[in-house]
């Protein structure tokens, strides 16, 4: 199968995707980058992997439906069956979603439907919480709203920091993250099992 990654930062996500289909944790391709940032760190990553980017300005076109339409032909061309948001800071749009709903993951840094959107780790730690963590969904075209894969908690201790709880939850987003999309990545499909069974 192949995969891509949509990402707009430094892509320390991105990169540890990259780690594990090196080591043989993710046996599917990984076949394209894309990046809404020209300059973010990530870019520099997929180079360096010798991975394709496809990266964009959103002010070069006139709306979303114009970009999504030439995302959704470059995914087509590679035959992508997954797309991964890792960093992505941009809601799908119904272009995208309308070719691949159920087949767009997003990892967010909180136990969702707690502190969805924008620095979900400051969210956490104004809010006083407990626990933070973790979250592996399906997108919808809410802000991180779709159906959840998994959730992982992480701890927030009397003396946290924004520094050090982000790393606690970066070091889970490494480990859960490639585990999750091996998984996606290779289980058989139901429905087929189901038609190979009537037959
Ligand atoms: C991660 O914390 C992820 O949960 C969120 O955006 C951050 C991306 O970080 N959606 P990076 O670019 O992968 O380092």
């Amino acid at each position: 199968k192949n995969f891509a990654v949509f990402a707009s930062g430094s892509g320390s996500n991105f990169q540890a995707i990259v780690d594990a289909v090196k080591a043989g944790e993710i046996t599917a391709n990984l076949s394209l980058l894309v990046c809404d940032k020209p300059g973010a760190y990530v870019v520099q990553r997929a180079n360096q992997a010798r991975i394709p980017t496809f990266v964009f300005n959103p002010k070069d076109y006139p709306t979303k439906a114009d970009f999504e339409k030439e995302i959704v032909m470059l995914l087509k061309d590679r035959n992508i069956d997954l797309i991964v948001l890792a960093g992505y800071m941009r809601l799908i749009g119904p272009t995208l979603l309308k070719e691949y709903e159920g087949r767009i993951v997003n990892i967010h840094p909180s136990l969702l439907p707690d502190f969805p959107g924008k620095d979900a780790i400051g969210q956490a730690l104004a809010a006083k919480a407990k626990w933070s963590g973790v979250t592996i969904h399906y997108v919808d075209e809410g802000m991180d709203t779709g159906p959840i894969i998994v959730r992982e908690r992480v701890r927030i201790e009397e003396n946290e920091t924004r520094e050090s709880l982000q790393k606690k939850i970066q070091e889970k987003e490494h480990k859960l993250y490639p585990s999750i999309l091996q998984m996606l990545l290779t289980r058989e499909d139901v429905n087929h099992d189901k038609k190979t069974c009537a037959n």
